[in-house]
This record gives C-alpha cells, structure tokens and sequence, in this order.
C-alpha cells in the first residue's frame, strides 16, 4: 500500500499515518506490530514509558535482517519520559530508548510531556512500578530544548518535537530555540479538535500529530479490547494518572465519557461513504493535515485504520465533522493530587 507523505521542517519526510503502541502490552505488540508493518504501517509510535521498546525493536530488527526492510523505510518515534525532563535527562533516556530499539538514531525524538518528575537512581523508575515519586516543580523546557537540539545536531535523533505541551509552552520554546519543533504530539479527536493549536502549528511549521484519534476507545465505554478491565484499588493518586496515559495493568476505565465511535453523525456519513465510523474520522484527520496514530492490536481494524487513502469527506462532511468539537478531553492527568498546581501543568483552563 502506498502511503502518503507529508515533509516536516526538517526537510525529512514522514508517512500520513502512524501505528501507535500506547497501552498495548508486550505479549500482544509482538504479534500486533509484526501485522502493522504487513498492513503497511511505517510510522511507529512509541515512548520510554510505554515499557514496550524492547518488544519494538526486537520485530524490527527481525524484518531489517531477514530483507523485509530497511532502516530507512520505517519512520521510528519514541518519547523522552517525564522523570527525564532535566538537560542531563535528555541523552541519558535517548540513549536508552535507542538501545531498546536496537537502532542509532530515532527518526523523532519528543518531550513526552510538559511537566516533570524527580530522577532517581532506581531501575525501572518508580513511575513505572508503583510509585513513591515526587513532582519536579523546576521543569525548565528551555534548557531541556538545547539539549534536544544538541541530540540532533549529533545525529541520534533525525527531528526533535513536543507532545502534550499548550500554546504558550511552544510559544516559548519559538522564541528561545535554534531549530523549531517539527511535530506536536496532543490528543485530537472528533470531540477535541483543538483548533486553534492546530492553527497556530501550522503558521509556525510545525506538524500536529493525533494521539487517542478514535475518542481513547480503551478509556471510555467504547473499549471492545478483553484484557483491560476496571481496577477497584488504583494505585496513590500521583501513579493513576501516569497509568491512564499508557500502562494497561492499572488502566481505569472511564465509562462516564463518551463514544466518539457511536456518535449517530459519524455513522450517518460512515453510511454515506460506505466506510466505518473510524474510516471517517482518521480520514478527517488526514484532511486537515495531522497525522493520526491509531492503535490496534487487532489485524483487521489495522487493515481498516490505514485504508484512508481512497477517498474524500466533502465540504458537507467537513461542516458536519466539525460541529461534533465540544472540547471533551479523555486524558487531562487531573486525577493526579497536585498536578494542577505544577508550573507546567499544560491544560490549567
Ligand atoms: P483493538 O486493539 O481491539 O482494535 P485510542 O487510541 O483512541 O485509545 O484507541 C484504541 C482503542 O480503539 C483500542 O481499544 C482498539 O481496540 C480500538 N480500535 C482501534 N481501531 C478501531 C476501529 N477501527 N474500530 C473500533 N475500535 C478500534
């Protein structure tokens, strides 16, 4: 399948669609990631703190020696974790990943989120274990950037972005940078279509990409996934929004939200179409030039998430489309006790 192919700052080109890997564990992604790559997926999406990179790297190295394909081929995005968001932080978890990955260079390196929490010494991070952590109150993005750059500048990194960052943060970054974020990582759905980011990245050159497009279906009533269930005992409340974000082990169902999948005006135009719900809204996506990172770890709506390329939403669908944003917003991190007191807590209205 061919896939289309937008150019970000950088002058490096990046496919219009990406396979994400949040949430899936590690038993399921060998299997799921080896059926991405045969659907066609060369953007893969992963972080530090997805716990999964070992699992990455180990499929892709596969396919690379046995001829499948080559580095160059694949588009490879992981993400600096927030206990690495200090100058000294930056090379230490690159270097990490790029080992996990079994490759020497990422084709985008993001700061995975805005705020931080204190390093330590222990291996796995307690984040990733079940806590004690404690919040960094002196995240300095700046300084945290020069690094990025410098990463990039040596090699280990092809474009260096942001994800879950608020305008003012980027602003801020834009005036003090030598090289410009390439892409903005956020979460972009039907009900959050986050306009004005949107537009304000695309004045400054910088691609949006769509984590949670399809509504964060493993977070709300939507989910059809066995394995992921309701906890009754979360863990401190400072872990249970870090689990949201990406560990299925802890996940907490929010079956208060809604469905973006069963919504009756993406059905209708589905209908219209003679395409899924999905179908419509990552084609949306793609319409309004951001690149959507579906996951799935199931082969056929892998086949059906990537198979947007063949038709069009006309400007009734668009209109249609883009009533449907009421600013829901699945993961804002605020079950987290404190955050919304941290200087860098992005989405403070
Ligand atoms: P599955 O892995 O069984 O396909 P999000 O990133 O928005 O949280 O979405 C991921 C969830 O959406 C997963 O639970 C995934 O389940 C489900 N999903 C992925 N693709 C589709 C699709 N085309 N139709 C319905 N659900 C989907």
């Amino acid at each position: 399948m061919n896939i289309p192919v937008l150019t970000l700052n950088t002058g490096k080109i990046i496919p219009a669609i990406g396979y994400g890997t949040a949430r899936v564990n590690d038993g399921e992604l060998e299997t799921a990631l080896d059926f991405a790559l045969k659907a066609g997926y060369r953007y893969i999406d992963t972080a530090y703190y997805y716990q999964n990179e070992k699992v990455i790297g180990k499929v892709l190295n596969e396919w690379i020696t046995q001829g499948k394909l080559r580095r160059e081929d694949l588009f490879i995005v992981t993400k600096l974790p927030p206990f690495g968001n200090y100058p000294e932080g930056v090379v230490k978890y690159l270097k990490q990943s790029l080992k996990n990955l079994q490759v020497n260079y990422v084709d985008l390196y993001l700061i995975n989120i805005p705020f931080g929490i204190k390093d330590v010494e222990t291996v796995p991070h307690p984040a990733l274990t079940g806590g004690p952590v404690e919040w960094d109150l002196k995240t300095d993005h700046l300084s945290i950037w020069k690094e990025m750059e410098k990463q990039m500048n040596s090699g280990l990194t092809k474009s260096i972005g942001l994800s879950n960052f608020n305008k003012a943060q980027i602003e801020m970054v834009l005036q003090h940078c030598s090289i410009k974020p390439s892409c903005l990582q956020i979460e972009l759905h039907a009900y959050l279509q986050q306009n004005e980011l949107v537009d304000f990245c695309k004045k400054n050159d910088i691609i949006v990409m769509a984590y949670s497009p399809l509504g964060s279906r493993s977070v709300t009533s939507g989910n059809a996934k066995q394995g992921l269930r309701k906890t009754n005992k979360p863990l401190d409340e400072v872990l249970r929004i870090f689990n949201m974000l990406c560990l299925s082990k802890y996940l907490i169902f929010r079956v208060d939200l809604p469905d973006v999948l069963s919504n009756p005006m993406i059905q209708k135009i589905a209908k219209k179409h003679s395409k899924t719900e999905a179908q419509i809204v990552l084609r949306f996506d793609v319409q309004r030039g951001v690149i959507p990172i579906p996951k799935s770890s199931n082969e056929g709506r892998m086949k059906e998430n990537i198979d947007i390329f063949d038709f069009e939403l006309d400007e009734e669908d668009l209109t249609d489309l883009k009533l449907l944003d009421d600013g829901t917003r699945f993961l804002d991190f605020k079950d987290a006790e404190g955050i919304e007191d941290l200087p860098e807590y992005p989405f403070a209205n």
